[in-house]
Formats: structure tokens, sequence, C-alpha cells
């Protein structure tokens, strides 16, 4: 018989994992599965948080980007921003510790939220290529920058500073980040070109360069000339909290008192309002928070669950509006007719929250085949696991036939169109740590309905009007093509009759024009 292993042998075995060896494992987790996708993250990760950082500091991005090919699979990604810089000892932290950040703890609209995004790229680059990231950052143009080479201690999770030196650098601040990574850059959908172009019609107040690895570059213009309204931080709202939760925070608040501790947490708690949860679990208000017991704090759990508090404030989102979604769409997509509408927020498990969704129709939209989808959240283009996303869901179950597009059971429709959807929330709920598909929330997948339903209506009062112009149209230039040869035809009629005649028909005819002309003048109207 086999020999036993024992429990102190398994012992043996038996060691802690740090983040960082988890995630070099686990890599497809945050979006680095295969190469191509992983030169898009790479250039996401840092693009995203240059246009955080701006938008934070108040400051009108300018955002460069450049890929340069240094072998069939192997790139140097440099993304540069106008931002306020790092300071000098939180560089190798930030870039070189994976979930490390500023927006974990807060409940705020960014485009990052986990802390796991730029030194998830130095991971990945060091893992295919062997190299470190440089990183320049200036906070002052008194001061000079700061350059570091990091990479990652992955089994401590901890920067290793390749090296650290001071240089010149003619610009007042901001950061510039440089990385070589294997990846593989195809044009297309989910490309980088596509990412850039999509970054930029979402976020109309950005001025974004992009150098392509052939060397082109594009420029893609400020569209508004004003930073989007301020996100604000807000406490969490007691219905979002699940119990765990509930006794952690319990364990570590500095409130002397269970009233107090449900007041300074949370939001849209009064006093009354805490009294009235205390009491209904048999909790003296006035008790120590950090002594409840677990049968305490399950309590006070149910009974916030059983108190009516009000929805949480949403002044603290920052949605673009449908005056700016409709300047970046119609930037960046070439139709014939476009509509926008933004919502107002709503809560998902305690969490504000608001749609806006665009459509943009005709021109030199593709004419056959399914509506293009563009997905969106906190102002990030969604390229990927588009199937598994709560946009498409909402698409899939509106009806379109009621709007003008054909549509088959449980897809999306068909025609020349882009429909877009964006999400803002202070906490984007998606499926994974790649953040790639929003989760399917009932509340949230209703408010999208809503959404493109309204927008639907505005769509199909177009197609109408113009499909009907359109008709109308064609029935007259036939009727004007037999015009001659009708006249022609009442042959035995004298001269001066024909002419009679036909003028005649020519005045239906102005008529029937002049009905047109001011049926597309209402489809113009409606457009604009
Ligand atoms: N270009 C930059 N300029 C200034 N600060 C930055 C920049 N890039 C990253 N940071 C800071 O580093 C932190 C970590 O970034 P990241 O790993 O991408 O995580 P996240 O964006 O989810 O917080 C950010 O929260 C931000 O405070
Ligand atoms: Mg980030």
């Amino acid at each position: 018989m086999a020999e036993k292993i024992t429990a102190v042998e398994l012992a043996k075995q038996q060691r802690e994992i740090s983040v960082s060896e988890f995630f070099t494992k686990n890599r497809h987790l945050l979006g680095f599965d295969n190469p191509r996708k992983a030169l898009l993250m790479a250039v996401k990760e840092a693009v995203d948080n240059a246009l955080d950082v701006t938008l934070e500091s108040k400051i009108l991005p300018d955002v460069y980007i450049e890929l340069n090919q240094i072998k069939e699979d192997r790139f140097r990604v440099i993304v540069e921003d106008n931002g306020p810089g790092i300071v000098k000892d939180q560089i190798p932290k930030i870039f070189g510790k994976l979930l490390y950040g500023s927006k974990f703890h807060r409940l705020r609209q960014s485009m990052g939220q986990q802390g796991i995004g730029i030194s998830a790229v130095l991971l990945y680059g060091q893992l295919t290529t062997g190299k470190g990231m440089q990183i320049t950052s200036k906070i002052s143009s008194k001061k000079p920058a700061n350059f570091y080479e990091i990479q990652i201690d992955t089994q401590k999770n901890q920067p290793i500073i390749i090296d650290e030196k001071i240089v010149e650098w003619d610009k007042d601040n901001g950061t510039r980040v440089e990385i070589e990574i294997e990846g593989i850059y195809q044009k297309g959908r989910q490309s980088v070109d596509e990412y850039v172009k999509e970054i930029a019609l979402i976020n109309p107040h950005a001025q974004i360069t992009y150098k392509m690895p052939d060397g082109e570059k594009i420029e893609y213009k400020r569209a508004v000339n004003e930073l989007p309204k301020e996100s604000k931080e807000i406490k969490p709202h007691p219905y979002g909290v699940e119990l765990g939760i509930l006794i952690r925070m319990l364990q570590s608040t500095n409130a002397n008192t269970t009233a107090g501790f449900l007041q300074s947490e949370f939001s849209r708690i009064s006093q009354n309002i805490a009294y009235e949860i205390c009491e209904k679990a048999k909790i003296n208000p006035k008790s120590k928070p950090n002594n409840l017991s677990g049968e305490e704090a399950e309590s006070l759990y149910k009974s916030i669950q059983d108190t009516k508090i009000i929805a949480p404030p949403t002044d603290c989102l920052s949605p673009l509006g449908e005056e700016a979604l409709l300047k970046g769409i119609k930037k960046e997509i070439d139709a014939e007719f476009y509509c926008a509408v933004s919502r107002s927020p709503s809560v998902y498990r305690g969490m504000p929250f608001a749609i806006e969704v665009a459509i943009a129709f005709g021109g030199n939209l593709e004419k056959d085949g399914q509506v293009r989808v563009m997905r969106f959240a906190n102002r990030v283009p969604l390229l990927y696991q588009q199937g598994a996303c709560s946009t498409t869901e909402s698409i899939i179950e509106t009806a379109w036939r009621n709007y003008g597009l054909s549509q088959s059971k449980d897809s999306l429709p068909i025609g020349p169109a882009a429909i877009i959807v964006h999400m803002v929330s202070v906490w984007v709920p998606f499926t994974s740590e790649a953040k790639e598909a929003i989760a399917h929330y009932p509340e949230i997948i209703k408010d999208m309905k809503l959404a493109l339903q309204d927008c639907g209506r505005k769509l199909s009062s177009y197609i109408r009007k113009t499909f009907k112009a359109k008709e109308q149209k064609e029935k007259i230039d036939l009727f004007e093509k037999y015009i001659p040869e009708l006249a022609a035809s009442l042959g035995d009629l004298s001269e001066e009759k024909k002419m009679i005649i036909e003028e005649n028909l020519r005045k239906i005819l102005k008529k029937g024009l002049k009905d047109l002309l001011n049926g597309i003048e209402e489809a113009e109207e409606l457009e604009g």
C-alpha cells in the first residue's frame, strides 16, 4: 500500500500566495489572454489613468499615445499626459505593486477602480519581455522631472527599482509611461485604433494624439472646451452593504455609539433613522459599535433592510449629457441622423448610476447586417465580451421593429445604425477584473431599456418622415417622366390646349413637391 501523506508533510507545502503571483498565473483575469488584447490593455490602462487624473485635477486633458513595433510580436507602448504628475516616493508603489491606488476605497465615478490597472501592465510586460517599465513624471515647472525604471518582485508584490534619476523635461507637469511588451497589432474591431477612436468619442473634452506603428499620426481634436461636471465621492448607502462588510465596519469604526456609527459611515441616515434602526434591532443606540456581538450585528443588518431610507444622492455622478454625447458621436461617426438620451440617475444595490444612449443612423453606416453596438462604462470603451454584457441584453430585449429597424427573435436589430450605451456609476459592476462587461442587475437593465426606447422613438419618427418623403419623391419623378407623353397623347387637341394641360399638371407636381420639402424640413428639425 502507498504510504500516507501526513498533515505535517502537507503543511510544508502550504504557504501564502502573493497577489502578483496569482495574477501572473491568471493573467487572463486581467484581460491579458492573448497578444492582441494585451496591446490594447496596455494602452487602455495608461490612458484611463491619464484621463482620470486630469479630470480629478481639473486639467483639460492632452494625451499622447505611441506604438512602436520592435519585432513581429513586440511593441513599445508610450503614453504621456499633462496631468499633475506623481510625487517621487509614490512612483515605485503605483507602478510596481498590484492593488495599490487611490480609487478602490472610495465611491466615486472614475475609469479605474481596483488599483490593479497600470501595475498589471508592468507585470505582463515583465513576464513577456523580462524588462521593466520606464516612468517620467514632473509635478511642477519649478522642479525637475523624476525618472524611474521599475520591475515587480512578484513573490512579495513589491517594486524593484532598476534605475532612478533626475532628468530634464520640457513640460511643466505630467507623466510619461513607456513599456515593451509582447503584443500583436491588427486593425479592425477590438483594435487599439478602434479603442482610441471610441475613447475620443466618449471624452469629447480630451485632445488625443495617436501615433500608429506605421508612423502615421491621428489627431483627435477636443470638441468640448469645458471639463465634465465634477463627480463627487459619496458614502455607501445602507441598502447596498452586505453583512460581512457591516461587521468589518463596526469593528474598525472610530464612532463611539452605534447610532453615531450609522450616521457617520453611511449616506442618508439621520439621527432619527439611526435611532429607529437601533430600536428595531433591540440595540441600545448609545452602545459601543466595536463591542456588538455577531448576533447583534445581524439584527442591525436586518433592521436596516426593514427601515425606509431615502435613495442615495445622485448628483455625485457625471454623465456626459445629451449635448456632449451628440458632439462626440457626430465627430466620430459619419451618419445622416443622430439622437441621444441621458436619463436621470437610478440606484442598484445602494449604488447610484445613470444610463445614456445615443443612436447614429444612415449615411456611411453599413446597411446590411446587425447594427453596430458601442458600449461604455464611466467614459471607457468596452471592446470585449459584448455577448456577456447587460447593454447587449438590453438592446436585444428592445422591440426595434416598433422603431423602424428589422430584428429577429433574440438578436440585435438589423440596419444602418450604431447604438451607443453608456453607464456611469460610483461603482460599475463588472463581471471580472478585466472590466469588459457590465453585470446583469435588473435595475440596470430596466434603465438601459427605457433609454433605448426613448432614443428608439426619436429614430422612428425620423425614419418615418424621411421614408415617406423618399416614397413621395419617387412617385413625383415617375409622374414627371410621363407628362410630355401624356400631353402628346392628347394629340388631337390644339397646341394651346396641350400647353394648358401640361401647365396644370406641373402645378399639381409643384404642390406635391412642396409637401415633400416640408416633410424633409420637419425631419431635419428633428435631427438638429
Ligand atoms: N498618469 C498618472 N498620473 C498621476 N497618477 C497616476 C497616474 N497613473 C496612475 N496614477 C495613480 O496610481 C494609482 C494606481 O493606478 P492603477 O494601477 O491604474 O489603478 P486604478 O486606476 O484602478 O486606481 C491611481 O489610483 C492613481 O492614484
Ligand atoms: Mg487605472
